[in-house]
């Protein structure tokens, strides 16, 4: 599956004011005392997660990307400290975590990913008991204002289609960060979630119209509801956007998860950061 450099650019204001402070602290706790660390991307894209995470990090960094798609590669701004390297994550995710790595990050990934896949990246994290900042996972939670009577059908119906193969096999979609937390706690890691919820307002047009587009191209490829209900749906939802009446909220979970020894290693030297909601 491609995602366009335009998309991810238009997503990454919303997903920087979603993510969730707590995780970040956590993140940051977790590394705390070293003065280097060497962080892992995981379908990187243009590097919005470098960009989000590595501002808030004090000590020395250096980063390696991983990502399929070259074009999006490309666009990651040069830096001495900053490595791009075209890989793709179902064949190789195993090199992506090759020599010295002291954590790993991905963002809106897990959702994509099939059960499969995501064992595997646990087993592999945990087996190099390395630090997961996962973040900003769809969870299935999307909530309009004002109600149409058709969003519920609408994003049920978008639901089914996000667990359809994106790449890795029948992607996990809304249950990929519950998925992942119950994995990492079975292999004696320590979970935080936190709620990073995309807030997308009024004047949030082109935004709005993006979802509303590609959620209706969605629900209708799933069957699940008739077109004309989907564009009866689309049409009202535009007018109430055409208003500037249409607000929309849309669930994504950020998690935290670190070796139970590297908490317990983290705690005895910071106990001012708070937990994350969830
Ligand atoms: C939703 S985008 C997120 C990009 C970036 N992390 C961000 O938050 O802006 C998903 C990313 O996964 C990458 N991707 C999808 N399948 C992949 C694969 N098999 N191997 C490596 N990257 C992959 C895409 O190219 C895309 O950059």
């Amino acid at each position: 599956m491609s995602f366009s450099a335009e998309w991810l650019a238009l997503r990454e204001p919303f997903d920087r004011q979603a993510r969730h402070a707590g995780a970040i602290r956590r993140t940051v706790a977790t590394l705390s005392g070293r003065p280097a660390v060497m962080i892992v991307d995981l379908a990187s894209g243009t590097g919005s997660t470098l960009r989000a995470l590595g501002s808030h990090l004090p000590m020395h960094q250096a980063w390696r990307l991983f990502d399929n798609d070259l074009s999006l590669l490309a666009r990651v701004p040069p830096a001495a400290n900053v490595h791009v390297q075209p890989l793709d994550l179902v064949t190789d995710l195993e090199a992506a975590l090759d020599g010295p790595v002291d954590l790993v990050t991905t963002s809106a990934l897990l959702d994509l990913v099939s059960a499969d896949w995501l064992e595997r990246l646990v087993t592999e994290v945990a087996a190099r008991r390395l630090p997961l900042y996962a973040s900003l996972s769809y969870d299935g939670r999307v909530e309009f204002a004002p109600v149409d009577p058709r969003d519920a059908a609408v994003i049920a119906a978008v639901n089914l289609h996000q667990r359809r193969d994106k790449g890795f096999g029948p992607a996990l979609g809304p249950i990929a960060a519950r998925t992942a937390a119950a994995h990492l706690e079975k292999v004696g890691y320590a979970v935080e979630m936190g709620d990073a919820d995309w807030v997308i307002r009024e004047a949030d047009l082109v935004m709005q119209e993006a979802l509303l587009a590609g959620w209706a191209v969605a629900a209708s490829e799933t069957g699940e509801m008739p077109a004309e209900a989907v564009a009866e749906w689309l049409l009202s939802r535009r007018a109430a956007l055409m208003a500037n009446r249409s607000r929309i909220r849309v669930g994504h979970v950020d998690l935290l998860a670190a070796p139970s020894d590297a908490r317990r290693a983290d705690r005895s030297q910071s106990n001012s950061t708070s937990s994350p909601s969830r």
